[in-house]
């Protein structure tokens, strides 16, 4: 086999550029955004609120995870071109970026006991554990066009379940800083939705009319499955809030969106969905991520960075 390189003078596909310099231009890190400022709204939330934000925020930990370890590098590693990978690859970079910004919030809001507490619920919770059980199998049996149904429905569908707390409270005024991150999470979540999707679609238009229906009955069951057990999720995650039946809406209206980006027929009628949550995902047109007004739209900012000098060395040499 030939010994290539990435050559980004060539279009290539024609969209996978436009992704990968998108993601470049959504590039964040956790320690930009002052989240310890959010301190006092942390303190004033109830203890049933705040345990809410925890667990919801452990478990986007913990598909994140996946996601960053399991699922973009195996899509990745299912791609021949170049550019493809290169993109995938960057993709996974924020996946790792996303986990590490949950468990920055758990270090600054949480005493050692619950985050350790936080942790440990992840690896008891039942639904939790059966999605990431799931979709491992799916990443590491499946074929390419079962992974980038699964990364779909994972990051397009079924994170929302946990992101609907953080961007109800954002759209309150409350942890604010924190909802930055979460917009920031959401706005890279619905990039990877998009070219995931296309890239699916690329595959699934190559496929004969019988293999076609076969893929859409197997992408019906598994949506109709994952939808059961993150309901099942929210049930115990939202139940002393009384939040429930708001999320299940919000998963069913992001079922859709996942379904658009697969180009497969939508699962469920169209609803209205809280719009203080929706402003958090800065939708347009209801179904259509405006990438573009992300980064510097909201409270987001770059931390102030102090210049290192040469003397500035010298004395902490000299220390
Ligand atoms: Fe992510
Ligand atoms: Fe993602």
């Amino acid at each position: 086999m030939s010994k290539s390189a990435t050559n980004w003078s060539e279009a290539g596909d024609g969209f996978t550029q436009a992704f990968y310099v998108q993601q470049q231009a959504q590039l964040w890190f956790s320690e930009e955004i002052p989240i310890a400022s959010d301190a006092a709204d942390w303190r004033a939330l109830s203890p049933a609120e705040r345990q809410c934000y925890t667990r919801v925020s452990a478990g986007l930990n913990a598909m994140d995870t996946l996601q960053g370890e399991v699922g973009m590098p195996l899509l990745a590693a299912g791609e021949e071109d170049h550019q493809r990978k290169a993109t995938l690859a960057m993709f996974a970079f924020m996946e790792n970026v996303h986990a590490r910004s949950y468990s920055m919030a758990n270090k600054t809001f949480l005493s050692a006991s619950e985050e350790r507490d936080a942790f440990e619920w992840i690896e008891a919770q039942p639904h939790l554990q059966r999605k990431i059980t799931a979709f491992r199998r799916l990443y590491e049996e499946g074929d390419a066009l079962t992974r980038m149904m699964a990364s779909c429905l994972l990051e397009t569908a079924l994170f929302y379940s946990g992101f609907f707390y953080p961007l109800y409270l954002a759209g309150q005024g409350k942890m604010s800083h924190m909802g930055e991150v979460f917009t920031l999470i959401c706005a890279d979540e619905a990039l990877h939705g998009t070219y995931v999707g296309l890239l699916f679609q690329e595959r699934f238009a190559a496929l004969p009319e019988d293999e076609q229906a076969e893929v859409r009955a197997r992408f019906e069951a598994l949506a109709r499955e994952f939808y059961e057990n993150e309901c099942g999720y929210t049930d115990e995650v939202y139940a002393a809030l009384g939040l429930a039946s708001e999320v299940k809406k919000f998963v069913r209206y992001n079922f859709n969106i996942c379904c658009d980006n697969l180009g497969l027929e939508r699962l469920f009628p169209d609803e209205e969905v809280n719009p203080l949550v929706l402003n958090g995902i800065r939708t347009t047109g209801g179904t259509t991520h405006d990438f573009f007004s992300i980064k510097g739209a909201g409270g987001y900012s770059k931390i102030a960075v102090t210049p290192l000098t040469d003397a500035a060395v010298r004395e902490a040499w000299d220390a």
